[in-house]
């Protein structure tokens, strides 16, 4: 049995950070283990013009802890009044990674979003013309389509007419959950991948609902049915470069995900290392680990691979993590696999 593994410094390409209190207790999460991350943009208000991404960028630079080299990599919030001009500026000097597209009202602060696709079509095709990656939240949001459905009948009917009228145009479907996600990701080319987070790797919806309500397992996309999450771990460890993490690790207080109307999102940042590392032992694919995430996602966006390595030990103790992060917003409970971790991520 493989003991220790060495891979590269790994990159979480879907990182919700937040801002202020929140920002400064969750950053040392990501940062002990990541050395870079894509940054989502869904603050209060949103980051939506390159002035807002170097603001933010600023913000989470001065709470980076003392002695880490942490890059955060920062993207535009899509709106339908984006300007083109800017998103490419943006681009050019290095400030932004990605767009992201948020239906409006598929999820947490997406009310600036986009419902208008047509409004959004010339910053489509500047940024098919540089090359600009366009991260995308796959869910529509017609009340009508089943909570459950809303992955693949979006990639019916909005991703694919949007790739087809914007050829070029390179996308990121973020958090995919469906094997329609998977078999979509791997039909369209060298312009598409997906990332995949920690959690759906391990949550089917029967560990959200059967036997008692968990609110910390509820987020967005929601997990799917059993077949789905296998998918997911097939895809996750097949060696593809077309499949990445994204974490999506999402804080939010307790007293908002334990709620009458609880918010979406895992909190995964702290032990995804470690969950991600028995996900691949249990599959038999250890060594594609590093290739999920440390070196898939950095190709796609023409990053180089991260300088120095990270060391995995297993040990015969499980971790022993805290139920909860203490943050100056408040506890935000980190995410229960339902398993001992045994692989320890060394200093
Ligand atoms: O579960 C989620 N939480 N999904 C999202 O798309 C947004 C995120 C958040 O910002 O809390
Ligand atoms: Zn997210």
């Amino acid at each position: 049995m493989t003991e220790s593994l060495s891979i590269p410094r790994p990159d979480d390409w879907h990182l919700h950070l937040r801002d202020g209190a929140m920002l400064q207790g969750v950053l040392p999460e990501t940062t002990r283990h990541f050395a870079r991350a894509l940054v989502m943009p869904n603050l209060v208000p949103p980051v939506v013009t390159a002035a807002d991404a170097r603001a933010y960028r600023e913000r989470i630079r001065a709470v980076v802890p003392e002695g880490s080299d942490f890059t955060p990599l920062m993207t535009l919030y899509l709106t339908e009044s984006t300007d083109p001009a800017d998103v490419a500026a943006a681009a050019d000097e290095g400030l932004i990674a990605a767009v992201k597209l948020y239906p409006a009202g598929a999820t947490t602060n997406s009310d600036s979003g986009v419902r208008d696709f047509a409004a959004v079509r010339a910053v489509l095709e500047r940024m098919a013309e540089i090359g600009l990656p366009l991260c995308v939240h796959g869910e529509v949001t017609d009340p009508s389509v089943d909570i459950f459905d809303r992955e693949s009948v979006f990639i019916d009917t909005v991703l694919e007419p949007l790739r087809r009228a914007t050829p070029g145009l390179r996308v990121v479907m973020e958090h995919i959950t469906t094997s329609q996600g998977v078999d979509y990701v791997r039909a369209g080319g060298p312009n598409i991948a997906a990332t995949i987070t920690t959690h759906h790797l391990i949550l089917n919806r029967n560990h959200i609902l059967a036997g008692g309500i968990r609110p910390h397992y509820y987020c967005l996309p929601v997990a799917k049915r059993e077949s789905h999450r296998l998918a997911l771990r097939e895809a996750a460890t097949s060696g593809e470069a077309r499949f990445f993490l994204g974490t999506d690790s999402a804080p939010h207080i307790d007293a908002l995900k334990e709620h009458a109307c609880g918010c979406a999102g895992c909190f995964t940042a702290t032990n995804t290392l470690p969950i991600l590392a028995q996900v691949f032992e249990d599959m038999g694919a250890l060594p594609q680990l590093e290739g999920f995430v440390a070196r898939h996602g950095a190709a796609f966006y023409r990053l180089a691979q991260n300088a120095g390595t990270l060391t995995l030990v297993r040990r015969a103790t499980p971790l022993a993590l805290p139920d909860k992060i203490l943050t100056g917003a408040g506890p935000v409970t980190l995410f229960d696999p339902g398993f001992p971790l045994f692989w320890h991520v060394t200093p």
